[in-house]
């Protein structure tokens, strides 16, 4: 029998709810670049009844995610391809920002662009952080979706000065994200396959919590307080969004966007915040 794969790239807080959302019956592929949260979260999904491999992945590096996707074709069919690797603001420099939420989305969707089955679907899980830029210029959005992944961090406005913080490195590299899915949905569609990105607003898992905990904790508070929603969101919440995005119900859907952020984003645009 020819298996059914899901990889699973970034297997934090919402990268582990997808994974035990989708995995039953497949062969579940886990990666990070830790190799602990690996072994924890492939624990704990087994001990739930999932068949699990694992690899490491740095996906910032091109030869990491090559040999990620080479493993995931080996196992069986790649239907399903979800990344959630990033890091966020108080974690990391805007270079290493750039490094892994921009460069690291493009690699996967090219390396993953060669091995996705007919029928399959992908997932980037980008931010509500992308829409909350000013509008980029018409060359930027071209250069960002366009740009081979190996020449973007070259483009001058991504270099220090154009990216003076690691809160503008976040908020660009999500935007690219909707940009780069955008794009990669002819590519994939090439092979028969879809791709869409998800931008959550603050759903509570570790990297929220160092977030909350940092400089920007209160802006975080007022930003909760002003939503309609009144509340944090769930990564279950995010998962159920994924397991539509990934079946048949959305086989229309490609290149698209699903923000999920209790209302965050209308709030700043109405002013409220
Ligand atoms: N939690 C939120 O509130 C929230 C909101 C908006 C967007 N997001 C985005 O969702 C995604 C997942 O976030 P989470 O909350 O599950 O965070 P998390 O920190 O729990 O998970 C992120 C995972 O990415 C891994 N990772 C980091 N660098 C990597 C690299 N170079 N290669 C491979 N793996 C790497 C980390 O080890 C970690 O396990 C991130 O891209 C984040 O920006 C999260």
């Amino acid at each position: 029998m020819n298996k059914e794969v899901v990889v699973v790239i970034g297997v934090g807080g919402i990268g582990q709810a997808i994974a035990r959302r989708q995995g039953a019956g497949k062969t579940v592929l886990l990666a990070d670049i830790n190799e602990d949260t690996l072994a924890s979260a492939a624990g704990e999904l087994r001990s739930m009844g999932h068949t699990i491999t694992t690899q490491r992945v740095d996906v910032s590096v091109r030869e990491s995610v090559a040999a990620l996707a080479n493993s995931a074709a080996g196992l069986g069919s790649v239907t399903q391809v979800i990344t959630t690797a990033g890091l966020s603001p108080v974690q990391a420099s805007p270079s290493a920002i750039l490094a892994v939420d921009l460069l690291g989305v493009a690699l996967v969707l090219e390396e993953f662009g060669r091995v996705i089955a007919s029928g399959g679907a992908g997932i980037v899980i980008s931010s509500m952080a992308g829409h909350m830029l000013p509008p980029l210029s018409p060359e930027q959005n071209e250069a960002l979706a366009y740009t081979p992944a190996d020449d973007l961090l070259k483009l001058t406005f991504l270099a220090a000065d154009g990216v003076p913080n690691s809160g503008a490195a976040y908020g660009i590299s999500k935007r690219a994200n909707h940009l780069r899915v955008q794009a990669a949905g002819i590519d994939w569609g090439e092979r028969g396959a879809r791709v869409n990105s998800i931008s959550p607003g603050i759903i509570l898992t570790p990297l929220a919590e160092e977030e909350m905990a940092g400089p920007g904790g209160p802006r975080y508070r007022e930003m909760i307080q002003a939503s309609p929603a009144g509340r944090v969101g769930t990564t279950d919440e995010i998962a159920s969004a994924a397991a539509y995005l990934l079946g048949p119900d959305a086989g229309f859907i490609t290149g698209s966007d699903l923000l999920i952020d209790g209302g965050v984003i209308a709030a700043i645009r109405s002013g409220r915040l």
